[in-house]
């Protein structure tokens, strides 16, 4: 069986668009793979964070990965910092990285431009990256392409260290997810929603409420020509609608074009699906929340399991680069 690897940052709420692109996947590979998931709280500190919103946004993450179908008896979830070797074998990567290499990170230009305080972490949170990877021997890492550069820098890793000290890691490929959907800002259908953006009625949160959903989707922005196809390119907003309730039909967006003849009427069935989609994680949520040791509980299960793996390939690539053994 492939393994499966893929991290995502407590930070944030999850929205819409992080569900039906990437977590619908996610619950997806748990069936056909052994799959490892990590709350990666390490990279949130790359930039300043409020330590008691970090606590309790990386155990809400946690919560919300299980209501949206994440199964700890199926697959691996844990949080990054509760597996000490994601920063051990680190410090090798950053050893096997070089500045240059890192230096030509988009992600790291992208994200220092905006900051004030450029920490050396955020420099090198690829390696912290490749680390997380490597550990797990991991085949197959499923995140979009905007992770393709720290997936081809942690590939190079991989070989580079290979090559010096022998045969140490499994060099993983990236898949961009096929299935799922790419679900665009409600109001500016021409990019991506994002939590990042500040657009409140862009964006539809997985904890939303039924009516609050509602009224976004009777106001998301389409156009005037009054024809329902998917069509991107000259219609981004009636073909996000169409995406969305596609994606929560589990039907094509093509396929769904085919039932309707007026906005009003595809918003109101894509209002409908959303909500049906949401409603379940939202109760499962809640109950989840009302026991905050049983998630602990879980996540401590979680990091054990991942220890077993991380622990020996650790202890391999210390002995491969020379260090003494203790
Ligand atoms: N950099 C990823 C992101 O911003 C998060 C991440 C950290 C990750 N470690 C990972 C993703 C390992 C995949 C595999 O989304």
């Amino acid at each position: 069986m492939a393994r499966v690897f893929s991290g995502i940052q407590p930070s944030g709420d999850l929205h819409l668009g992080n569900l039906l692109g990437a977590l619908v996947n996610w619950v997806n590979h748990q069936e056909e793979h052994e799959a490892v998931y990590c709350i990666v709280d390490l990279h949130a500190l790359t930039l300043p964070k409020d330590p008691e919103e970090l606590r309790s946004s990386t155990l809400e993450l946690a919560q919300l990965l299980m209501a949206v179908g994440l199964d700890p008896d199926k697959c691996t979830l844990f949080v990054q910092s509760h597996v000490p070797e994601h920063s051990q074998l680190a410090w090798l990567m950053e050893c096997t990285v070089s500045y240059g290499e890192l230096s030509r990170m988009t992600a790291f230009k992208d994200k220092s431009d905006r900051s004030e305080f450029i920490s050396a972490g955020l420099f090198t949170y690829p390696a912290l990256q490749a680390a997380d990877i490597l550990l797990y021997d991991t085949d197959l890492v499923p995140v979009g392409d905007d992770q393709r550069q720290h997936i081809e820098i942690t590939r190079d890793i991989a070989e580079r260290f290979n090559h010096r000290f022998g045969e140490t890691f499994v060099v993983p490929e990236h898949v961009i997810p096929p299935a799922g959907a790419r679900i665009m800002d409600l109001q500016h259908p021409e990019r991506k929603m994002s939590k990042s953006q500040h657009s409140v009625n862009g964006t539809i949160n997985v904890l939303e409420n039924p009516d609050s959903v509602r009224k976004k989707i009777k106001r998301a922005v389409t156009d005037s020509d009054g024809e329902i196809r998917f069509d991107f390119e000259s219609k981004a907003g009636v073909s996000n609608l169409l995406s969305i309730l596609g994606a929560a039909k589990g039907d094509s967006p093509e396929e769904v074009a085919k039932s309707f003849e007026r906005y009003g009427d595809l918003k109101s069935a894509a209002a409908d699906a959303v909500v049906d989609l949401l409603l379940p994680i939202q109760e499962r949520y809640a109950d989840l929340q009302s026991d905050p040791a049983e998630t602990r509980r879980l996540l401590q299960a979680g990091a054990e399991k991942a220890q077993e793996v991380a622990s020996r390939t650790l202890t391999r690539a210390q002995q491969n680069c020379g260090l003494l053994q203790a």
